[in-house]
This record gives C-alpha cells, structure tokens and sequence, in this order.
C-alpha cells in the first residue's frame, strides 16, 4: 500500500433494503451482494495525504456520510478497504481518531468537564482541568466552563466541540456538517475557527462533509465531489490559493462556478 494518509482502496458498500441496519462490525461479517441490498457507495478510490484539508460535497443521499463511517470503523465496506497509515480500517478506533458531530457534547457533564474528557495521556485530575481550561480559553468559552451543554447557544456548543477536537490532537478528524443547525453568520465564525484549529493541528488530516460550497472554497486544500446514488467520486480538484481566501476572487469564482456545474445545479434562476 502507498504512503498516504488514507487511502479508499475500490471501496463499495451496500446496505439492506429491509430495515435491519448496515452491515456491522459483527464476527467478521461482510455485506453480500444479493437483491435485498442496496448499493449506496461504488468503486471509491481516493488518496489523502497527511495533514490535508478535504472537503466532500455531493447532493443528499449520495453517500458522503456512509463514506466517513466507513473511515471511523463504523460500517465495514461491502468490496474494498480503508487504510490509515497503511493499516486497514477494521473497526472504531478511538485512539487517533475524532469524529466532530453536532450533538456530541455529553449532556450530563459541563463543557470542563466534556473537554477534558477528550485529553489524552493526563492522569491526574486537577492537571486535566487546567490543561481543559486553555483549550476553553482558546475558543473563548473560558467563562462557561460550569455550563451544562443545554445553557450554551448552538453557535457556543460549536465552538467547545473545537475545544474538545483540539484537546484530542487526532490525527484524522471527520467531520459531517457540524454547522447545518446555525444561523447564516454563526455558520461563517465557524469557518475561521475551523481555519484556527486547522492551523493548530497543522498534522491532522481533515475529510470536511458539507452541502456549503462556499465553506469548501474557503477552508480545504482540495475539493471532492460525488455524484450519485450510488455514490461515486466524480471529482478532485486542488484549491491552490494561499489563505486569507477572499471568495469573490476571480479563480474562487471560477471553481465555484465549476463545482455548480459539476453538481448540475442552475445558478441563474
Ligand atoms: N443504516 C442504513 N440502512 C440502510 N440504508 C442506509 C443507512 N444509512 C444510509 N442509508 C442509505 O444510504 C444512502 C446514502 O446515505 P448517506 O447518509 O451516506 O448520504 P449523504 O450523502 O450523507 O446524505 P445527506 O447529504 O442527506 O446527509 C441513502 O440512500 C440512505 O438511505
Ligand atoms: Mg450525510
């Protein structure tokens, strides 16, 4: 196997048209192919290097969210394979991995102690709280530090989610539209604070899943887009423009009228 980060080795998943699940990590069980099954993701090859930004846009249903599960261990590939660091994906693996979800805060614990939670290799209690307490200060949440998850605003959960992605320091983080329940300018803070915590895992390599092409342009190294159902990649194209990115310059123009195109979408109306 090559030296990438991840690679998507002819990955192909299908699911059961009846509702009993995916196909789970389960005894080393794998999806057959057969007619009871839906195929939602075909033929995927894909290399991402160490430390890159990707972003995955596609229209609904096509399968980008399948697409991280199988990355996360999650759901196991009906043909093909994963591999992180040369190693085959062959379940959940907790160690390096950080999957950025809204709703991931636990409910029952304050957003200290939700970040704290995330730090790896500190034993001691009182040295994760303050090591917790820089990663709050960071974000700016520094005085919501006894705050139960429910008292913060969507925009606020965000950002102690960031917290808790940049006190885990993984090596890959999936993320899946984390800001799809925020208003419009919420939603572009968290674009720079994306930016900032990118800067800061300058090591980890991102696969960003989000219906916002501006978001793509403005944040990741390279564009991947899928067409679909089922779900195949349609294409990857590099965003070579140094950051800040200003979007309405005429190469951001360009690609994102390119990615409209590419996704069949009429932009005059
Ligand atoms: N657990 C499941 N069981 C059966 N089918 C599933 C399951 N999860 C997803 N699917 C199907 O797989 C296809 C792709 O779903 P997926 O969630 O990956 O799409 P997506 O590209 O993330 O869509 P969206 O942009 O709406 O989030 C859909 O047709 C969906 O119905
Ligand atoms: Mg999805």
């Amino acid at each position: 196997m090559s030296k990438n980060k991840i690679l998507f080795d002819r990955v192909s998943l299908e699911y059961p048209k009846e509702p009993r699940g995916p196909k789970r990590w389960r005894n080393g069980e794998n999806g057959s192919a057969n007619g009871n099954c839906a195929l939602v993701l075909e033929n995927i090859d894909l290399a991402i290097q160490t430390g890159e930004f990707v972003s995955i846009l596609g229209h609904s249903g096509c399968g980008k969210s399948s697409l991280l599960k199988i990355v996360a261990g999650f759901v196991k590939p009906t043909r093909g394979s994963v591999w992180i660091d040369e190693h085959q994906v062959q379940g959940p693996r907790a160690d390096h991995m950080f999957v950025f979800q809204e709703g991931a805060l636990f409910p029952w614990h304050t957003i200290l102690k939700n970040v704290s939670l995330a730090l790896n290799g500190l034993k001691d209690e009182s040295e994760r709280r303050q090591e917790a307490r820089q990663y709050l200060e960071l974000v700016s949440l520094e005085a919501y530090e006894d705050y139960y998850p429910h008292m913060l605003s969507g925009g606020m959960r965000q950002r102690a989610e960031l917290a808790r992605a940049l006190a885990a320091k993984p090596d890959v983080l999936l993320v899946d539209e984390p800001f799809s329940g925020l208003d419009y300018l919420t939603r572009l803070q968290m674009r720079e604070e994306i930016l900032y915590l990118h800067g800061m895992l300058d090591k980890t390599t991102i696969l960003f899943v989000t219906h916002d092409i501006d978001e793509a342009l403005q944040l990741s190294d390279r564009v991947v887009i899928m067409n679909g159902p089922p779900g195949r990649l349609h294409s990857s194209r590099p965003i070579e423009v140094p950051h800040p990115r200003l979007l309405s310059s005429p190469v951001l123009n360009q690609m994102r009228n390119d990615i409209y195109h590419q996704l069949g979408v009429h932009v005059a109306l």
